[in-house]
């Protein structure tokens, strides 16, 4: 396998959803594959940060990575903005995407709402940045969660038609890497919708800087049905509810989601929750204790993200020089 990129966004608290459908996916790649995780601080911008605020986060993310396992020896980690080849080849890839690719990206509608006039430039053309992240260092292999496969077909596209038009094969087309049990984590207050770091509700999802009285709150309060816990998978059909939280079980227990409903299947929802109480608390809190203590010694992730800066800066030149090049820019 190539070179593994993928990141996150420091746009608020990390969630469960970011920690089973993304990062705990790539502490398991990081042994076998050269992999670049990034903190996409420029894309965190394309809707309004508060700066202090998405300082804060862009440690916070960092630190999350860090705490859960993802080596900054073995990977390099670094925050986006560090870098500048990706503004630099977001441009150009900003006059490779079409108008019509950009038109179809659902997260575009989603995130825009009603009022797409006030929408910033930025967030329409997130997803040609995405593209320009990941070819920057000519990344083969994305892991992420299943809301993020539009933009990675996007990324295919843009990829293709750059070698396409110039006809070079300058870049590999990125393959997504979807996998585990939770690649799609659900809202504990809606279980039609995806768990977010921007939903207003806190309620909606646990974070990674959850103690364990609020994680008890939430799974507690989580929206569930009137009837037990369902005894297989099939049963879990039309309840979207009660299959999330079984499918969080699963992820964080290692487990199939049909080993989960054999086990469970029949109890109260009361005491389902109780125990995924326990194991979330025992999964998690480990997790924000070390978050915590990066968290207290900011400069350390500081020099943390410097270093991997640099090393992601050593991949980024020369491909931009040569995509540079190719485009036909003088570079004196
Ligand atoms: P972001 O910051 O929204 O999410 C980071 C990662 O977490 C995954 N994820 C989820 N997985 C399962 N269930 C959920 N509820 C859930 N919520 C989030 C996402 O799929 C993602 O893998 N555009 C990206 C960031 C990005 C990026 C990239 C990713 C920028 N450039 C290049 C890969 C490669 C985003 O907004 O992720």
């Amino acid at each position: 396998m190539g070179r593994i990129f993928s990141g996150v966004q420091p746009s608020g608290n990390l969630t469960l959803g970011n920690y089973l459908g993304a990062i705990r996916n790539w502490v398991k790649l990081q042994n076998d594959h050269e992999c670049i995780f990034c903190v996409v601080d420029m894309h965190a911008i394309t809707v309004w940060q508060d700066p202090e605020a998405l300082r804060r986060a862009t440690r916070e993310v960092a630190a999350g990575m860090l705490a859960s396992g993802v080596d900054p020896k073995k990977n390099i980690i670094f925050n986006q903005s560090a870098v500048s080849g990706h503004a630099e080849l977001g441009w150009i890839l900003n006059c490779v995407s079409r108008l019509g690719w950009l038109n179809r990206m659902t997260q575009f509608k989603e995130k825009a709402g009603k009022h797409k006039e006030n929408a910033s430039v930025g967030l329409y053309v997130y997803p040609n940045l995405m593209a320009a992240d990941i070819l920057l260092y000519k990344g083969t292999h994305v892991p992420v969660g299943d809301d993020q496969k539009q933009h990675l077909e996007l990324a295919r596209d843009i990829a293709q038609k750059f070698n396409n038009d110039f006809g070079r094969e300058v870049f590999p087309l990125p393959e997504p890497m979807i996998f585990g049990s939770a690649t799609r984590v659900m809202s504990l207050r809606d279980g039609t919708k995806k768990m977010s770091k921007s939903d207003p509700s806190e309620y909606s999802r646990i974070s990674m800087t959850d103690d364990a009285d609020m994680i008890a709150k939430k799974v507690r309060k989580a929206k569930t049905d009137p009837h037990p816990v369902p005894d297989s998978v099939e049963a879990c059909g039309d309840r979207p509810e009660a299959k999330n939280l079984m499918n969080i079980f699963a992820a964080l227990s290692d487990q199939e989601l049909k080993e989960v409903c054999a086990e469970y299947g029949g109890q109260s929802f009361a005491d389902f929750k109780r125990a995924l109480t326990d194991l979330a608390v025992s999964k998690l809190a480990p997790i924000s204790e070390e978050m915590q203590r990066y968290m207290d010694d900011p400069a350390q992730v500081d020099a943390i993200l410097k270093d991997g800066a640099e090393r992601a800066n050593a991949i980024a030149a020369p491909v931009l020089k040569e995509v540079k090049e190719v485009v036909g820019f003088l570079q004196p």
